[in-house]
């Protein structure tokens, strides 16, 4: 009894945190569960498209009906993410990548020493900036997690990741970002205008941005 919303649809999905490690029982990384990520996936299968999902580490059962690779790093994503880029239609990028990691890898585990300790942090690569580069039919989608100016950031990195979409939200706001069943976003479009959902189930949020992003595509609801 499924919606054929995306029939034929190639949908490309990011979820999860990435590691960044600083030795073999150290690592750098976030709050996020994947739990938003995994519903997008799920829903853009349950609407018929055929669906990749690239996920960083989660606790999550991979889902039924959707390859999935799992991945560590910022790096590891963006490669599996390049590798699959090409023949995508549609592309929702809502892993929660890392911006940095530590510079250098210690071998062997990093010993307690006497006072500070520091760690020279270098720049991940950008993977939504670098697909919004090199899209040619692709329909890209970013998040934003931001906790505050939500609106100005996330115009923002529409326009300089040269996204098609972002999907925004307040991380701070009670029931909504990190870790929680359910969500409050509000969608940017490339015209301007922003639609604002209520708090609602990451599963409902995942169904009100892919029918979001087929309006777009194909003109009609
Ligand atoms: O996983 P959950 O627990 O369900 O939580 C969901 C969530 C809060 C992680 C999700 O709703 C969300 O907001 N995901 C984006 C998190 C994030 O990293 O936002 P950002 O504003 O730092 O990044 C903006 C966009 O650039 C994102 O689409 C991100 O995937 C992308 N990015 C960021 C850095 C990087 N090096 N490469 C990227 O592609």
């Amino acid at each position: 009894a499924s919606n054929e919303l995306l029939k034929g649809k190639k949908v490309l999905v990011t979820a999860g945190p990435t590691r960044e490690k600083l030795d073999p029982v150290r690592f750098f990384s976030n709050h996020s569960t994947g739990k938003m990520g995994y519903a997008i996936a799920e829903a853009a299968r349950d609407f018929g498209a055929d669906v990749t999902l690239v996920s960083g580490p989660t606790s999550l059962v991979r889902p039924q009906g959707i390859q999935t690779i799992q991945v560590e790093s910022a790096q590891d994503m963006y490669e599996a993410v390049m590798k699959h880029f090409q023949h995508s239609d549609i592309v929702i990028k809502t892993a929660a990548v890392a911006d940095y990691r530590p510079k250098y890898v210690a071998d062997n585990k990093i010993k307690k020493q006497q006072g500070d300790y520091t760690i020279v942090l270098e720049r991940t690569i950008d993977i939504l900036q670098t697909l919004g580069k090199q899209k040619t039919h692709q329909f890209l989608v970013g998040f934003a997690a931001e906790t505050n100016d939500v609106e100005r950031y996330a115009k923002e990195k529409l326009a300089r990741k040269n996204a098609d979409m972002i999907v925004a939200n307040n991380v701070v706001q009670e029931g909504a970002g990190f870790g929680t069943d359910t969500n409050i976003v509000t969608i940017f479009k490339r015209d301007g205008t922003a639609k604002q959902l209520p708090l609602l189930p990451k599963s409902e949020v995942a169904k009100q941005i892919l029918r979001e992003i087929h309006y777009e595509i194909e003109g009609r609801l």
